[in-house]
């Protein structure tokens, strides 16, 4: 096994439903709980479908139990298999964190004699996330008889209990299928499934459909002798009517197709589409074979979790893999999740944030309803943004507990802005920032400035009543972390504000209208700035988390150790709001988010006083890795460590006892932010990324990749480097222009058309010809022809002539029309193992690479019939990235026309122009011309650009 692999080698029912947790498998569209096929008593079998809500009591709503895709009986003569009773050997579980596909191994002793050796696989397929399958294999060791299969769809599926779905449909499909459509009892969702059930090893002599009432089964039997092996797949297909109009047909349509392809090709699509995720996203640890393990897992379940195709759902709490918190989305996304996709996959960033915006309308509706202006966002969010956290919770014996977050824990709506400024800061998407963030950012600066209250007595703005991070003091006044992200929102509010004034003057007048922006109202923001108070004592130094929190009561956590609950449970609700105990971070959490704002020695003074009162170990899961963080930056490498063990072990080792209610994605998103932010040291400035290492003594290399400004950066880190390594780029490609790049055949254009228009009588010299640099052809005569009147055919024929005379000029071509420098450079590119590519948007391109003698340093060349839009569209560069099997990001585009670079740009690929800067000002780096020029300095120049 090799660190790709969460392996289980026995079955402990202590474990069973934290280890259902830990095996979920999704992809973004849906989680599935890793129980078994068969079934085990008492187990909680979920497929659970973002966006998929029904209504419920007390939690307002909750993502609904799908139908149970997975489930699968197997009978040998007649005895059902069950991990509860059976007598079994060999177990072993693996879920590949490559590809997601989970497999299980044991050996069965029937009980009527004989052993049969088991093997389960399923994948949910992150190629087509509406297809999802098993494979089951039987081996006889040393068995004899009838083996029968029972797979089936049930309606019955249930939350902990209670029943969302009402049973409207089912039936067969071809002669191996059934389907069935359901119908959420409140929200009137549909959702259809499909399934279709193969044999691939082995003959049935019986196979039948049973319509049972909303459980539809397909069965098969197969008799089988020693050392004779039968193979069955199920391949499920699922849609719902948030997906499409006709959930049923398209379950139906799409099961077809899947079942042509098959488990095995299905996966091999899926494993594609991992590989490319983890391209981008995977960790390399090395010194520590347990981290490195610990941080893919979390990975895995980040990447499980994100929705690829739909932007009005969000990442819940406990992702798609269990009940807990019923589905809701809290700042845990923004906070702990978001920054992950921001720096490695922006388009799911993009999406998570896309629908805070589609949750804008009932965030208004809820300020309004409190009496505040803007925009006030849900503390548990889930399909509309309405306040779902629930009001009143039952304790295990029954009393009622007033809950307060959804009424009061108000810096969510801060978090959001936060983590939209922070999104387009790292990658540059303005048009997110005018299109969705700006109205964000503005209506929740406009929620603030209604918040505040001005207190006379204290001639300053106050914000009361309120629950900070720290969930452990309710109704507090001032709370340090809520104040000044509240501030920091008004600022931004403002640095927007003027941003777009600038970049889209038409959106600004938009939003200044709806959202009421006059000068005075913005002054008053201003003095809300201004005289806010932040609870920071200059002469400690430090922030009192909220008023009175240094007048609580005093203890020393450490009297409590060992134990094995947190401080609340111990204390009581109550009476613990009575002590300096935090539940997690919060003036610590302010210092994480905001580190430009205060100094090295606040952030020491502040993590010294706080770090001994915080309850790290059964407080929120949220805590550690953010202390963790915190620990590397104050310069105490231990604690960091110990704290980043202390959330690697949340979900795998279950160290809080409630990874059966699901993954906690947050503390998943805290650890990858412990490894890349803490321990690499990454900062992530305007003008890019740096890093300043703390690595654990131990650790002999941490490897990451991150992208910035659609830029890919990569960071290999190892001890000795310690001080501060320069980001390579991993350059993979390279795509050269021909034209005034490699060759001058502008001169041979200028040549051709000059003797076109000396025919034509049109006057055209050497300067107009400098215009007409890297434009296709028909575009070049329309200049050269000015406003005179010609027909298309004339046109035609022009360009035919034209082209008639270039390709007269080319066959005199030879080596020596090689521009000074290419050949070399191309050799120096090969030797470094990078690949070549012409990018011309000539359609005589080939003609002249074979004139010149270059084929063979060539991989690849995209001409001008390549693709359809030409530069300064980027599809030529992206057609040839493509040829080179590289991705944009890792490619470089040789340019020595405007359009080419700007061609470069939209495509993501790094340009370099060639020629001088004044013409290629949208250059990432310039260059005379190919003189002298190596791989090293290219790279150079890449690495240190300020992008
Ligand atoms: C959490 C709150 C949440 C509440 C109700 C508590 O355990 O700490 O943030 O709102 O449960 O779901
Ligand atoms: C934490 C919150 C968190 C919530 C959901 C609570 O226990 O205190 O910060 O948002 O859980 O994970």
């Amino acid at each position: 096994m090799d660190n790709w692999h969460i392996l289980e080698t026995k079955l402990d029912q202590k474990n069973l439903h934290s280890h259902e947790t830990v095996f979920t498998i999704g992809n973004g569209y849906l989680g599935t709980r890793g129980t078994f096929e068969e079934g085990f008593p008492a187990d909680q079998p979920a497929t659970l479908i973002n966006g998929l809500f029904d209504d419920v009591p007390i939690f307002y709503s909750e993502l609904v139990n799908t139908p149970n895709w997975m489930d699968l009986q197997i009978l040998a003569n007649g005895h059902r298999f069950n991990l509860k009773d059976a007598r079994i050997k060999d177990y072993q579980r693996v879920l590949n964190l490559r590809n997601a596909e989970i497999t299980r191994w044991l050996t069965w002793q029937v009980p009527s004699g004989g052993h049969l050796r088991l093997e389960f696989k399923r994948f949910a397929s992150m190629a087509d996330e509406h297809v999802v399958a098993l494979l089951c294999s039987v081996k006889s060791v040393d068995f004899s008889g009838e083996v029968e299969f029972r797979a089936g769809l049930s309606a019955f599926a249930n939350n902990e209990g209670f029943l969302h779905l009402d049973g409207q449909d089912q039936g067969e499909v071809g002669n191996e299928g059934a389907f069935i459509q359901v119908k959420t009892r409140h929200t009137h969702f549909v959702l259809a499934e499909a399934f279709n059930l193969h044999l691939n090893k082995g003959k049935a002599h019986e196979t039948s459909y049973w319509e049972s009432l909303w459980n539809p089964s397909r069965i098969l039997q197969v008799k089988i002798e020693p050392g004779s092996e039968i193979e069955i797949e199920k391949i499920v297909t699922i849609y719902t009517s948030l997906d499409v109009t006709d959930p049923k047909n398209s379950a139906i349509h799409k099961l077809e197709q899947a079942t042509n392809v098959g488990y095995q090709g299905l996966l091999a699509a899926s494993d594609a589409a991992w590989q490319k995720k983890w391209l981008t996203s995977n960790i390399t640890i090395e010194g520590d074979d347990e981290d490195d393990i610990v941080v893919r897992y979390a990975l895995f379940q980040l990447l499980i979790a994100a929705p690829s195709n739909n932007d009005k759902v969000s990442i819940p709490a406990k992702s798609l893999s269990g009940f807990g918190y019923r589905g809701h989305v809290f700042w845990d996304t923004e906070i702990f999740v978001l920054p992950f996709f921001t720096i490695t996959q922006p388009q799911i960033a993009r999406r998570l944030l896309k629908y805070r915006y589609h949750t804008l309308p009932a965030a208004r509706r809820n300020a309004k309803a409190n009496k505040y202006q803007g925009a006030q966002f849900a503390w548990e969010s889930a399909s509309t943004g309405e306040e779902n956290t629930p009001r009143w919770v039952p304790l295990p014996d029954g009393t009622l507990v007033r809950i307060w977050t959804g009424d009061i824990e108000h810096h969510i709506t801060a978090d959001v802005a936060y983590a939209i400024y922070q999104y387009w800061r790292t990658t540059g998407d303005d048009d997110f920032m005018r299109d969705y963030g700006a109205e964000i950012i503005l209506e929740t600066a406009r929620f603030w400035n209604s918040r505040v209250e001005w207190v006379e007595k204290n001639k300053r703005f106050e914000i009361n009543d309120v629950i900070g991070p720290d969930e452990y003091h309710e109704h507090v006044d001032n709370n340090a972390y809520t104040n000044c992200l509240s501030r920091w929102n008004l600022q931004i509010g403002l640095e927007v504000i003027h941003w777009l004034e600038k970049y889209s003057p038409a959106k600004f007048s938009e939003l200044r209208k709806i959202l009421e922006l006059d000068p005075e109202k913005l002054d008053h923001w201003r003095y809300v700035i201004d005289n806010l108070y932040l609870g920071f004592d200059p002469k400690t130094g430090l922030f009192e988390q909220f008023e009175g929190f240094f007048n609580l009561k005093q203890i020393d956590l450490k009297t409590f150790e060992p134990r094995t609950k947190s401080m609340q449970a111990i204390f009581g609700i109550e009476k613990n709001q009575e002590y300096q105990i935090l539940k997690q971070p919060d003036v610590m959490m302010l210092l994480y988010l905001l580190p430009n704002e205060y100094s090295q020695d606040t952030i020491k003074k502040n993590f010294e006083f706080y770090t001994p009162l915080t309850d790290l170990t059964y407080g929120s899961s949220l805590g550690p890795p953010i202390q963790s963080i915190m620990a590397t930056r104050v310069g105490d490498p231990k604690p960091a460590y110990d704290l980043f063990k202390l959330s690697a072990g949340t979900d795998l080792d279950d160290a809080r006892g409630n990874s059966a209610d699901g993954i906690h994605i947050a503390t998943n998103g805290g650890l990858w932010q412990s490894v890349i932010f803490g321990f690499g040291g990454l900062e992530i400035g305007p003008n890019g990324p740096k890093v300043k290492p703390n690595l654990p003594s131990h650790w002999k290399r941490l490897h990451f990749r991150i992208l910035f400004k659609e830029k890919e950066f990569e960071f290999d880190i190892r001890p000795s480097e310690q001080q501060s390594p320069k980001p390579s780029l991993p350059l993979l490609g390279a795509i050269f222009d021909l034209d005034g790049v490699i060759t001058d055949t502008s001169e041979l254009h200028y040549l051709a058309w000059k003797r076109l228009a000396d025919e034509e009588g049109i006057p055209f010299t050497r300067e107009e010809n400098e215009a007409l640099r890297g434009i296709p052809r028909r575009e070049s005569l329309l200049l050269i022809l000015k406003d005179r009147n010609v027909s298309e055919a004339q046109i035609a024929e022009m360009m035919a002539r034209k082209n008639k005379y270039y390709v007269e000029f080319i066959s005199t071509l030879t080596e020596n029309d090689i521009l000074p420098g290419a050949f070399e450079l191309l050799k120096d590119l090969r030797a470094s193992g990078i690949k070549i590519a012409i990018g011309s948007a000539s359609k005589n391109a080939g003609a002249v690479i074979e004139k010149l003698g270059i084929t063979s340093l060539l991989d690849a060349v995209a001409d001008g019939s390549s693709v359809l839009n030409q530069k300064p569209a980027p599809d030529l560069f992206v057609h040839a990235a493509n040829l080179l099997g590289i991705p944009a990001a890792h490619g470089a585009v040789f340019e020595d026309a405007d359009a080419g670079i700007k061609a470069a740009r939209a495509g993501g690929l790094w340009s370099i122009g060639i020629g001088p800067q004044n013409r290629l000002k949208e250059a990432h780096i310039n260059f005379p011309n190919l003189k002298d020029m190596t791989v090293k300095k290219i790279i150079d120049h890449l690495s240190e650009l300020k992008v």
